[in-house]
């Protein structure tokens, strides 16, 4: 409800005077026109309290331009003041008025009101009148107190030619007693309250008929960022393919996962500063498996399990360093230990696992990258597997997220043998791509783990950033993520849908 007192102001003035315009009373009681016309809508719900009928009237108002010359008066008069007694440079006198195209109109206007003239050869502008009245200042100035009546319709026009006034609807209301006009209204109550009902005095209450036509309050709720989006359709896909989720939910990782049980050498320049996030706090673990890692350092410095390894001194202080880690393979080397854990004495049960998590590398920034990003893998392992197999669940995989042309080419990984780079043929870009990488776990990697010599493991892994700015037409990864990126984006971009899905 409205403001009371105001409510009941109205009504007095009403029984006073019958009818009235809250434009008009607005001005009179110096009371913001808004506070005035939501009294009147309260009391318009009341029933037939007030007749009320809406009113437009037009009205002269102003504008900006027109402002400025109440004040200083009209552009040609300027020009006039500024000439003075001596005269003036052309060009320096359209310098001194400052805005070029006031200057202009102000200079036209003096030359044929023939307030001033111009020597055609020296370009010196002189008064060519002694005094001068300005008209239009006169004219706006009136307008202005709203005092009509000696302006006609030829000035009006003018005026409005030149842009120094307009006309504005003003929307106001005409107000009348209603026929069932009373000086005490009272307030209508809006939602019954247990008080209320205790005390039967809802009986006497006035209730405010509900208004079915309200909008509702939109219902607050979270948006999901787009690379949750299409985070879930890759982890869909995995998911109707049979993978089972591995937890990533651990960022940091000792060098021994992240890097030693992957087969990288110590002295390999992923392991460097440059690349690598080391942590300072705590600099080590201590939970790395002690006869696992006696494994793991025969096979880097001396060789073992049938290879003859990296011929390099290993050393433990290496591999207990905390990194955060730079794949999400550092997951999938634990999964495969724990695989062959399982195994010990019993059957090998093969296993199909995915993960799509964060990952951290020291990049350096710019459009396309960023210190921390997301990475997909996938995962098999069981006997007998074949580089044909890897190819053949590529392939499925890309063919579910909508990519059907496929290319594989032979790369080098650390950790696998042999490994593939994945191509894929860019339609629009009429080229092919890379969009992902692949291999054959290498035996120097699943050996050690204890998993049976005929058991192989394949990998895969691609990028979730680059889909998801092809997807939605992000070329500028900091607009993707981080804390300058617009929230209005995260709340309005559309549901993903990978094609073929
Ligand atoms: C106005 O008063 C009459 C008589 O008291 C009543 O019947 C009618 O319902 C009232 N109208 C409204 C809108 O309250
Ligand atoms: C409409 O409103 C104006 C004030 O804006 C007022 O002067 C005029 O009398 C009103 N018209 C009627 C018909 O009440
Ligand atoms: C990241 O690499 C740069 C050199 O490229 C190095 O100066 C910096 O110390 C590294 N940052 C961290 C946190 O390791």
């Amino acid at each position: 409800m409205a403001d009371k007192k105001l409510i009941e102001d109205i009504l007095v003035l009403l029984s006073e005077r019958c009818r009235f315009n809250s434009l008009s009373l607005s001005i009179e009681l110096s009371i913001d026109h808004q506070k005035i016309v939501g009294a009147i809508k309260s009391l318009q719900s009341l029933g037939d309290i007030i007749k009320s009928e809406q009113n437009e009237t037009k009205r002269l108002d102003l504008t900006r331009e027109g402002q400025q010359m109440v004040e200083k008066g009209s552009h040609e008069a300027v020009v006039w003041k500024l000439i003075g007694e001596e005269g003036m440079d052309q060009s320096k006198l359209m310098k001194e008025f400052g805005d070029p195209s006031a200057a202009k109109v102000g200079f036209s206007k003096a030359m044929s009101q023939k307030w001033i003239e111009i020597d055609k050869t020296s370009k010196v502008v002189k008064r060519k009148v002694e005094a001068i009245e300005d008209e239009v200042q006169l004219l706006l100035h009136r307008i202005s107190r709203m005092d009509l009546n000696e302006v006609n319709e030829q000035q009006k026009q003018e005026l409005k030619k030149r842009k120094l006034i307009q006309e504005v609807i003003v929307k106001s209301y005409d107000i009348e007693k209603g026929v069932n006009f009373t000086l005490n209204v009272e307030k209508q109550e809006t939602d019954i309250t247990g008080e209320m009902i205790a005390k039967g005095s809802w009986k006497e209450k006035q209730f405010k008929d509900y208004n079915f036509d309200a909008m509702g309050i939109p219902p607050e709720r979270g948006h999901l960022h787009p690379l949750l989006k299409v985070r879930e359709q890759f982890r869909q896909i995995f998911l109707e393919m049979g993978f089972t989720e591995m937890p990533t939910n651990r960022f940091i990782e000792s060098s021994f996962w992240n890097f030693d049980a992957l087969f990288v050498p110590q002295k390999h320049p992923a392991r460097d500063l440059q690349d690598t996030f080391y942590l300072s706090d705590p600099q080590t673990c201590n939970d790395v498996p002690v006869d696992y890692m006696e494994r793991v350092k025969a096979v880097h410095s001396t060789g073992d399990f049938g290879s003859q390894g990296y011929q390099y001194d290993w050393k433990i202080e290496e591999t207990k360093k905390n990194v955060l880690r730079t794949h999400t393979t550092a997951v999938s080397a634990r999964m495969l230990y724990q695989l062959a854990q399982q195994c010990k004495g019993q059957a090998f049960k093969p296993a199909k696992l995915f993960s799509i998590d964060r990952v951290f590398r020291n990049e350096t920034l710019d459009a396309t990258h960023l210190a921390e990003f997301h990475q997909i893998e996938g995962v098999v392992a069981d006997v007998g597997l074949t580089l044909g197999d890897l190819m053949g669940l590529i392939k499925e995989f890309f063919l579910k997220v909508g990519v059907k042309r496929l290319r594989f080419k032979p790369t080098y990984n650390p950790y696998t043998e042999p490994s593939m780079e994945v191509y894929s043929y860019h339609e629009s870009l009429k080229k092919w791509v890379e969009i992902g990488n692949s291999g054959v776990f290498r035996p120097e990697m699943l050996l050690p783990m204890g998993l049976p010599p005929n058991v192989n493991a394949l990998g895969f892994g691609l990028g979730l950033e680059r889909p998801t700015m092809i997807k939605y037409g992000i070329d500028n990864i900091r607009d993707l993520c981080g804390h300058k990126i617009d929230l209005q984006m995260v709340y309005e971009n559309p549901v993903c849908i990978l094609e073929n899905h």
